[in-house]
């Protein structure tokens, strides 16, 4: 299958730049964990996205770390960088920092890898540009996103082997 024809050079990388607003709030006064997890989903999806040149779907969230709260009125930093690719999939390491614009002090606040998938029009997989890493920090990203798979497909076992929950 062919890429849609795209054939400029495709970003490995999107950082999305916003502040924190009043709605993301949540009962404790600072930006509430769902709304972090949106924006995460966001930058993955534009990078995904734009390394692809095809719509994607999440088909996986996980290693998600809160390290330190965002507050309101922060310049909020949500980049995605592509660290590992399959087939059709990408997997993409999200970073999120926070920068109070008074100060100019800045903050890591979140970290997590997010994994998504390239489809067609019909749902169907379509395969993605192999993305290959140049340096030996991409390649530590890399294996550890090879390692987090091999982790998964484990608990994914582990989860199967048990009896379903029962619905009441
Ligand atoms: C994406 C989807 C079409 C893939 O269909 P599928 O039958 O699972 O296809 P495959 O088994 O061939 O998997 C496709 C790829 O996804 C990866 N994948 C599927 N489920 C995964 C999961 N839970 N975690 C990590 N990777 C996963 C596979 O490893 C494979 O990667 P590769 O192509 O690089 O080898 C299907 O899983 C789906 O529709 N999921 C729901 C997506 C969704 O609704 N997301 C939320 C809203 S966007």
């Amino acid at each position: 299958m062919t890429n849609q024809g795209i054939t400029a050079a495709r970003p490995r990388e999107i950082t999305l730049r916003f502040l924190a607003e009043p709605t993301d709030v949540n009962f404790g006064g600072k930006v509430h964990g769902g709304a972090v997890m949106k924006w995460i989903d966001q930058a993955g999806y534009a990078c995904a996205v734009g390394w692809s040149g095809y719509y994607c779907v999440t088909v996986y969230i996980g290693g998600i770390s809160f390290y330190k709260p965002v507050f309101i009125g922060q310049v909020v930093e949500v980049k995605a960088t592509v660290v590992h690719t399959g087939t059709s999939s990408m997997h993409i390491a999200v970073d999120v920092a926070a920068t109070d614009p008074r100060t100019g002090a800045r903050k890591r606040t979140t970290r997590c890898l997010i994994v998504f998938v390239a489809v067609d029009g019909a749902g169907d997989t379509v395969p993605v540009p192999t993305w290959t890493p140049e340096t030996e920090e991409d390649q530590r990203f890399e294996q550890y996103a090879i390692h987090m798979a091999s982790l998964r497909k484990e608990q994914e076992a582990e989860l199967l082997a048990m009896d379903s929950l029962p619905l009441r």
